[in-house]
């Protein structure tokens, strides 16, 4: 069977997709599952840049290098390649939906809320100080750990 193909999208693609990239991609690893992970930002400030310094500093305090990965912004072509594409926040959401075609909406969910079956948003740490880059990559490790789950049972 083809590796499902998981995407996160945020705003910037520096702060909390990287990050759940990065996670997503060790547990599968770790899970023996074979999956293709992916990031990418619905703005494009910072298009080419290495992830947030502090996205970069939380994953290495829990043994993951994302500091190869680098911004881009989400393409039409991403929402017809990938099976599942996942909102950081309610606002990352409605982005993508208002971007995808009516063949993609399907596969556009809030990350929480189809991981873990709470709609809640991983909140944007951008302004925040250290301490919000934990609680997200708290929020992300728990997000993923339930969605491997959920993979194992759908895709396997
Ligand atoms: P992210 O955080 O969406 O988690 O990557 C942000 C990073 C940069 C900006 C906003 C949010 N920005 O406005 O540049």
């Amino acid at each position: 069977m083809k590796p499902v193909r998981i995407l996160f999208v945020c705003l910037g693609n520096i702060c909390r997709s990287p990050l759940a990239e990065g996670i997503l991609q060790r547990q599968a690893v770790e899970a023996g599952l074979e999956i293709t992970v992916d990031s990418a930002g619905t703005g494009g400030w910072h298009i080419g840049d290495a992830p947030d310094r502090r996205s970069i500093a939380v994953a290495a305090r829990h043994g993951i290098d994302i500091g190869r990965q680098r911004c881009r912004r989400v393409t039409l072509e991403d929402l017809d390649s990938f099976d599942l594409v996942f909102g950081m926040d309610r606002r990352n959401v409605e982005n993508l939906r208002a971007l995808a075609p009516k063949t993609a909406q399907a596969k556009i969910h809030l990350f929480l809320d189809y991981a873990l079956g709470t709609a809640v948003d991983v909140p944007d740490p951008y302004y925040e100080g250290e301490d919000g880059f934990e609680t997200v990559y708290s929020m992300l490790s728990d997000g993923c750990s339930s969605l491997i789950g959920r993979l194992e049972e759908r895709f396997s």
